[in-house]
């Protein structure tokens, strides 16, 4: 068996202000973050030489891989954020009062619902087909460094969840989701670095 490690980028200054989309920085804790990530995948990966780093083309992802040395990284414009078109930048309470509409469709259909220029769930499933091709194919391990709706999506497939429940699935901040492709089916473990 070997592992794939899904983990979101470490946190960034959207997050602490509560922003969805763009393409910040990390935070002092995102920093922290990073370099235990680092420590903890050369540790786990230590022999496996074989092993890469993915990432989105988002800021968040790279920093968040940067300290981590002795593996390839690639980046994947497939496992970028959710695109939130008009609403990118905006807090969910922005949302809510200035396109009233637009809060309700998505709250409720999540798994349906475009945001108006940008994605869907359906969506980032869809264009996350080649990822998933690819990590199948791969005998190395790989850490996977990206966000929220598209680790909900890679997760759901691993984990063989249902369509509608991937918009609600759980991916916390600063948790490595590891999990372990055998013969005997997948299993799944999860490590918390920090609050
Ligand atoms: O808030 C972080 C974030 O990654 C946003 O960039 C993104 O729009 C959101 O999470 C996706 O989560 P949800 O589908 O629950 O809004």
């Amino acid at each position: 068996p070997r592992p794939i490690l899904l983990t979101r980028h470490g946190e960034s200054r959207d997050n602490v202000r509560g922003r969805i989309g763009g393409d910040t920085v990390l935070s002092e804790a995102g920093q922290l973050y990073s370099k235990k990530l680092a420590n903890f995948v050369e540790k786990r990966l230590k022999s496996e030489r074989a092993a890469s780093i993915w990432t989105s083309t988002l800021q968040r992802t790279i920093l968040t891989a940067r300290p981590i040395v002795g593996f390839p990284k690639i980046q994947w414009r497939a496992l970028d954020e959710i695109n939130a078109g008009v609403c990118d930048g905006m807090t969910y309470e922005e949302i809510k009062k200035n396109m009233p509409e637009e809060y309700e469709s998505r709250k409720k259909d999540k798994l349906r619902y475009r945001y108006p220029r940008g994605e869907s769930y359906l969506d980032v499933i869809q264009r996350l087909e080649p990822v998933i091709i690819e990590l199948e194919r791969q005998r190395a391990p790989v850490v996977v460094i990206s966000h929220q709706a598209v680790l909900r999506a890679l997760y759901a497939y691993f984990a063989d969840r249902p369509l509608k429940e991937i918009p609600h699935i759980e991916v916390p901040l600063h948790t490595i989701i590891e999990i372990q492709m055998g013969v005997s089916g997948v299993q799944e473990k999860r490590y918390k670095l920090m609050d």
